[in-house]
């Protein structure tokens, strides 16, 4: 039994609590038990509520089942899915009694459509009340009558922002919006849902949409013809701005929420149905749902076989090296409640370390996500030396100091034997070798990379990076850590670059070729960001800093070989110390308005330059030859660890699944010839197709 009804002083209570599982979903059986229900009830004319709730720790519901729509190829099965639970929530939302809506935990996609067509909705103090409709990521649009009711719970303005962003609200939130009517502690709620019974059947009169909490100008906005008009045409133009055109689903909710505006329920639920069926069977959707599997599984990364005892739990921390990276792990760990002591080597660099933290928090207050108490608490958990005291309690140490060996390892033997024995000894190297710095500690099975991304507390991902010696309890424990700091973890052997560098050199190396072929800076960075790419590879270049580029080029080039040689012409530009942003010249010139730079593009050459169709497929093809490398060799497990670590690491663009996905599009075959052809023009070498790929073509095999 999925659903649970209970009766009790002339209360209903219905409890959502699918056997077996953490969460409630909304698939069929499930709907269909909760209609059988609803169905008695029209009848139940005695009963003074029906209050609909969860057995499930945190969760209220956590939407529709994503298996079921992820079935749907058919536009018509689509059609009939949505309808199905269109038509058991306008029975919900036609009851005769007052309903009410219990939401302690997450209620997203179906499950916030469910209380939506509940004529109240409360909510706990539970930090883990989430309420949305998160279905434009994944490709389509609500389609249990989201789309409907939102606009007339919330006004236009709160209803587009929940369904164009797909993001859902804190409990606070909603309640400031108008989306849930009151919040309760958990202790004691049900004497306080008693209450609110009997308050609601005194003083019952609430229609079914409740009148919209607006005021001022928005209220003016929201109740006039060229108001409304005014609303649609802006959130059209930011939709169109922050998806580049490549999303569909967010344009086609703004539409269907256009289009129902005026229309009856029956009218306005056909045309969302139409809208999630034709969403839910593209590929663009389909490559969402699948990076939403990819993103749960490697959530859930864990190592068998190792004891929650051997499992350390992180409490105090260590950082070496108050640079860019340090400062920025220093915030994000002080900001998960661990006690940070960042260390370097002169005042004025900590000094630094502090206001990159600080910086970060700034923006936390300034976007009212932090108190700013909260943050003077938080920022109090960072301290500075310039020695070692404090490791002596450390848990565990992140070295984030300059990518130099002979540096490295001059810090792990320093700081190793300051800390506990129980201590693990990370690195946050982005292409040296983690084993060689593992040699300079006594215990080289507490030895890991631990690889951030730039800006830290924005990028969601981890290269975790083992070497032979590093202990299951170890990687463990980095694993459960990783995800306390909210990172997705990806799993990577200690070879040069690891996994994502590796990849996105080869391709920025490839650009450079490019351009000194006689290629166009601006021109190839659009290229590339019309393929999805955030930016393109000069733009991005200049972001992380030329001298770090080539650096990383060349402990590739001494790793891998002469297909990492770099371009001549990031060498030509690095000794001019057009280093980028930073430096304020690089690819581009970084003033006011961002130009090219028209003394490196004069480095390039004065030939035609490659074809946008070869450009394009050089940058995007050398990706995919070294991705299958890089599973040849064993460096990671999988297909979908290249994928993860790429769109999270890099920005590939999720909506073409990951770079071997896009792979898998193209077609083995299809791949494999093409890089014959180009290495028979190109004699270096550098296109001659992994083995893997053709491994996977003698087999007719995929990626997937
Ligand atoms: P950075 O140059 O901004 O900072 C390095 C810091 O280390 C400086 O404050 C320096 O004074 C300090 N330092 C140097 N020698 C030291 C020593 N013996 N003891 C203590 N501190 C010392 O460098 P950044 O960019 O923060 O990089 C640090 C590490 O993180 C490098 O291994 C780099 O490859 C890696 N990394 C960098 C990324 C980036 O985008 N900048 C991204 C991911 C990893």
């Amino acid at each position: 039994m999925n659903v649970v009804y209970k009766e009790e002083n002339n209360i209903a209570t219905i409890t959502f609590d699918q056997p077996d599982s953490r969460v409630n979903v909304l698939d069929t059986p499930t709907l269909l038990e909760f209609e059988h229900i609803i169905d008695q009830l029209n009848n139940a004319s005695i009963l003074k509520a029906v209050i609909i709730r969860s057995a499930k720790k945190d969760i209220f519901i956590a939407g529709a089942d994503i298996k079921e729509i992820e079935t749907i190829t058919e536009v018509a099965d689509g059609k009939a899915k949505s309808q199905a639970g269109q038509r058991i929530f306008n029975k919900l939302e036609d009851l005769p009694m007052p309903t009410i809506a219990v939401i302690d935990g997450a209620a997203l996609g179906g499950g916030c459509e469910l209380a939506l067509a509940c004529r109240y909705r409360v909510a706990t103090f539970n930090d883990k009340v989430r309420i949305g409709v998160p279905e434009v990521n994944l490709g389509f649009v609500p389609g249990f009558g989201g789309t409907w009711r939102l606009p007339r719970i919330l006004g236009l303005q709160g209803a587009l922002k929940l369904i164009l962003s797909g993001n859902p609200v804190e409990g606070r939130i909603a309640v400031k919006m108008g989306l849930v009517d009151r919040m309760y502690s958990q202790n004691g709620l049900d004497q306080r849902l008693q209450e609110f019974v009997q308050e609601i059947v005194t003083t019952n009169k609430r229609r079914k949409y409740p009148v919209i909490p607006l005021k001022g100008f928005n209220a003016f906005l929201e109740k006039n013809g060229f108001g409304q008009s005014f609303i649609f045409s802006k959130s059209r133009e930011s939709v169109l701005k922050a998806t580049k055109g490549f999303y569909p689903a967010p344009v086609k909710a703004l539409e269907v929420v256009q289009a129902t505006r005026a229309l009856s329920r029956r009218a306005a639920l056909d045309i969302e149905s139409t809208a999630f069926a034709e969403l839910a069977v593209t590929p663009i959707s389909k490559n969402l749902v699948s990076l939403f599997y990819l993103t749960e599984k490697f959530k859930k990364l864990s190592v068998s076989g190792v004891s929650p005892a051997d499992i350390l739990t992180v409490t105090k921390a260590g950082v070496i090296g108050a640079g860019i990276m340090g400062g920025g792990i220093a915030q994000l760990l002080s900001n998960r409640g661990v006690w940070v002591r960042l260390k370097d080597i002169n005042h004025e660099s900590i000094a630094k370390g502090f206001k990159a933290a600080y910086d970060v928090y700034k923006e936390a207050m300034k976007r009212k996500r932090l108190k700013p108490a909260e943050a003077a608490a938080r920022m109090g958990m960072i301290s500075g030396t310039l020695d070692y005291s404090g490791f002596a309690g450390a848990d565990i140490v992140i070295e984030a100091v300059v990518e130099n060996m002979d540096v490295k390892k001059k810090v792990f033997g320093e700081f190793s034997r300051q800390v506990p024995a129980r201590a693990i000894l990370a690195s946050n190297t982005s292409s040296l070798s983690v084993t060689e710095m593992g040699c300079s500690v006594a215990d080289a099975s507490k030895v890991i990379g631990f690889h951030f991304f730039n800006p830290v507390h924005r990028m969601p991902l981890i290269e975790i990076i083992t070497t032979q010696a590093t202990s299951k309890s170890t990687l463990a424990s980095m694993l459960e850590f990783a995800k306390r700091l909210g990172k997705t973890p990806v799993v990577v052997k200690d070879a040069p670059g690891f996994l994502v560098n590796r990849i996105l050199l080869a391709y920025i190396n490839e650009a450079g070729r490019l351009l000194e072929e006689g290629g166009n800076i601006v021109h190839l960075d659009k290229l590339v960001t019309d393929f999805g790419m955030p930016m393109g590879p000069f733009t991005l270049s200049d972001e992380v800093g030329l001298d770090v580029g080539v650096k990383v080029l060349h402990i590739l080039e001494a790793g891998l070989g002469a297909r990492f040689k770099p371009g001549k012409i990031f060498d030509q530009v690095s000794a001019l110390k057009l280093l980028g942003k930073k430096s304020g010249k690089g690819f581009y010139i970084h003033g006011r308005k961002r130009e090219v730079n028209p003394e490196v593009q004069a480095f390039g050459g004065n030939g035609a330059g490659a074809s946008d169709e070869e450009a394009l497929k050089r940058m995007l093809y050398i990706m995919i030859n070294e991705a299958a490398r890089i599973i040849e060799e064993g460096i990671v497990d999988d297909a979908d660890t290249v994928d993860i670590g790429m769109i999270m690491g890099t920005g590939f663009p999720p909506f073409r699944g990951g770079l071997l996905r896009y792979a898998d599009l193209i077609g083995i075959d299809m791949l494999v010839r093409d890089l014959q052809e180009l290495e028979g023009r190109i004699k270096d070498g550098r296109f001659k197709p992994a083995g893997y790929l053709l491994n996977l073509q003698a087999q007719k095999k995929s990626f997937y």
